[in-house]
C-alpha cells in the first residue's frame, strides 16, 4: 500500500538547531564523542543548572499533589508576580493582561494563529530563531525577513523595515537581545521601530525578551515600556534567565496602550480555554525564581560572559573567522570568511561535524539568505571545551584550504 501522505505545511518546517542532532546521533552511535555547541540550553552543559529553590518549590508543589490543571491563563499567584516584574520594566502591566504558556513557543503559536491570515505578514529579523519562518505559513501568512546589518554589530537596518513595511504586516518582530546574533538593541533604536510601526494601524510589535536578564550592557529595554500607541506582545519565560527550559514556561503579556486589542485578546483567551493549562507545579518553580532573590543570577552570568570572551579571544586569532561581539544571550554568530565556506556554511557545520566531531549550526539555517556564510556557537560549554572546540575548528579551516 501506498504511503499515507503528509500535509505539506508540516512537510515544509525546518529547524536547523536540532536538524544537525541527527548526524551527531549517528556519529555518537558509533561510538564518537561530540562537542555539542549547537543547542541553547543551559542544563546540555555543566555548571549551569536550575537554582536548587526553584527545583525545591516544584518538588514542593508536587509533594503538596498540585498535579492537576491549573486555569487555563495561569495561575493567579504567577500572573501577578510576572505582572509585578513587568511592571518593574517600565510600563503598566496588570495579572489580567499576563497569560501563561508552554513557553515562549506556545505563546508564538496562540498569538500567530489569533492575528495571522491568508495574505497577511510578519515581519522578522534575518537571521531570526526558527519558529518565526516556520509557523506563520501554517496560516497562509509569510514571514518577510528584515536586515540586520552583519557589518555593524548586526544593528537593525530601520530602512530595510521602512521599505518593507505595508498594510499586510500584522507582526514587527524584535528579539532582544537577538538570538542568532546576540546583539541588543537601544531603547532609541526601540523607539525608532515603534515610530515605523506606528505609521500602520494594524501592525503589532512582538517583543521577544526571552533573553533580558542576560543582557551584557546594561542598556537592555523592555519594548512594552516605550510605546505609547502600539500593542505590544512581551515574551518571556522560565527558560533562559532562569535556567529551566524543560520545564516549558513562558507567558505573554499584552500591552495596549491605545484599546485595540479587544478581539485579539478575546481570540487569544479562546485558544488558551481550548489548550486547557501549562504545567501547575512548574508554574510553582518559577513563581519561587521570580519571588525570590535573583542575586544567583550574577555568578551564572560571569561564568557565561568569561566564556563568551574566551570565544572572542580565541576566534581574533583564527585565520578564517570573523565575529560581532555580542551584548547578549549565550551565542555568537561566527562569519566564515573563506571563500569556500562563505557560500556554503552547511556544508561547513557537516564536514566540520565529520572530521573534527565539533557541533554548530549553519547560519542559513537562520535564514537562507541574511545567515549564509555564517555559524551558531553557543558559548555554555565551560572554557576548556570552547578551547578544544577551537582547537579543532582551526585544525580544520587549515587542512580544508
Ligand atoms: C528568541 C527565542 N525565543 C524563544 C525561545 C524558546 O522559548 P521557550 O523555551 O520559552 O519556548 C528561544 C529558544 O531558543 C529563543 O531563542
Amino acid at each position: 500500500m501506498s504511503e499515507i501522505p503528509v500535509a505539506e505545511r508540516a512537510a515544509r518546517i525546518e529547524y536547523a538547531i536540532r536538524d544537525v542532532v541527527i548526524p551527531a546521533n549517528a556519529l555518537e552511535a558509533e561510538g564518537h564523542e561530540i562537542i555539542k555547541l549547537n543547542i541553547g540550553d543551559p542544563i546540555a552543559y555543566p555548571g549551569l543548572p536550575t537554582p536548587t529553590h526553584m527545583v525545591r518549590a516544584f518538588q514542593d508543589s508536587l509533594s503538596r499533589g498540585e498535579t492537576g490543571y491549573s486555569p487555563s491563563y495561569g495561575l493567579p499567584s504567577l500572573r501577578s508576580e510576572i505582572a509585578k516584574d513587568e511592571r518593574g520594566k517600565g510600563w503598566n502591566c496588570s495579572p489580567d493582561d499576563v497569560y501563561v504558556c508552554h513557553g515562549v513557543t506556545e505563546a508564538l503559536q496562540i498569538i500567530f494563529t489569533a492575528t495571522l491570515e491568508s495574505g497577511t505578514k510578519v515581519l522578522a529579523p534575518g537571521p531570526h530563531y526558527p519558529p518565526y519562518m516556520a509557523y506563520p505559513q501554517l496560516f497562509g501568512a509569510e514571514t518577510i525577513e528584515y536586515r540586520l546589518d552583519a557589518g555593524d554589530g548586526w544593528r537593525v537596518d530601520f530602512a530595510d523595515i521602512e521599505a518593507k513595511m505595508d498594510e499586510s504586516v500584522r507582526i514587527l518582530v524584535l528579539i532582544n537581545p537577538n538570538n542568532p546574533t546576540g546583539n541588543v538593541a537601544s531603547s532609541d533604536e526601540i523607539d525608532r521601530l515603534i515610530s515605523i510601526a506606528e505609521k500602520w494601524p494594524n501592525c503589532m510589535i512582538i517583543a521577544d525578551e526571552i533573553y533580558d536578564e542576560l543582557d551584557f550592557t546594561g542598556t537592555q529595554t523592555s519594548v512594552a515600556s516605550r510605546s505609547k500607541s502600539v500593542p505590544v506582545f512581551t515574551l518571556n519565560g522560565v527558560s533562559k534567565g532562569y535556567y529551566a527550559p524543560g520545564w516549558r514556561i513562558g507567558y505573554m503579556a499584552l500591552h495596549d496602550p491605545t484599546k485595540r486589542l479587544g478581539a485579539v485578546r478575546d481570540g487569544i483567551e479562546r485558544l488558551l480555554r481550548s489548550r486547557l493549562c501549562a504545567s501547575t507545579p512548574a508554574q510553582m518553580g518559577y513563581l519561587a525564581g521570580l519571588e525570590q532573590s535573583r542575586d544567583w543570577m550574577q555568578e551564572y552570568t560571569q561564568k557565561v560572559l568569561s566564556q563568551r570572551d574566551l570565544c572572542l579571544q580565541r576566534i581574533s586569532e583564527i585565520d578564517g573567522l570573523e565575529v560581532e561581539s555580542p551584548g547578549g544571550a549565550f551565542y555568537m554568530f561566527v562569519r566564515l570568511t573563506d571563500s569556500k565556506w562563505a557560500t556554503d556554511d552547511k556544508k561547513f557545520v557537516l564536514d566540520l561535524l565529520h572530521n573534527e566531531h565539533v557541533l554548530v549550526v549553519h547560519g542559513s539555517g537562520f535564514s537562507k539568505e541574511m545567515g549564509l556564510g555564517h555559524f551558531r556557537l553557543v558559548y555554555l560549554a565551560d572554557c576548556d571545551v570552547l578551547s578544544e572546540a577551537f582547537d579543532r575548528i582551526d585544525r580544520f579551516l587549515q587542512r580544508s584550504r
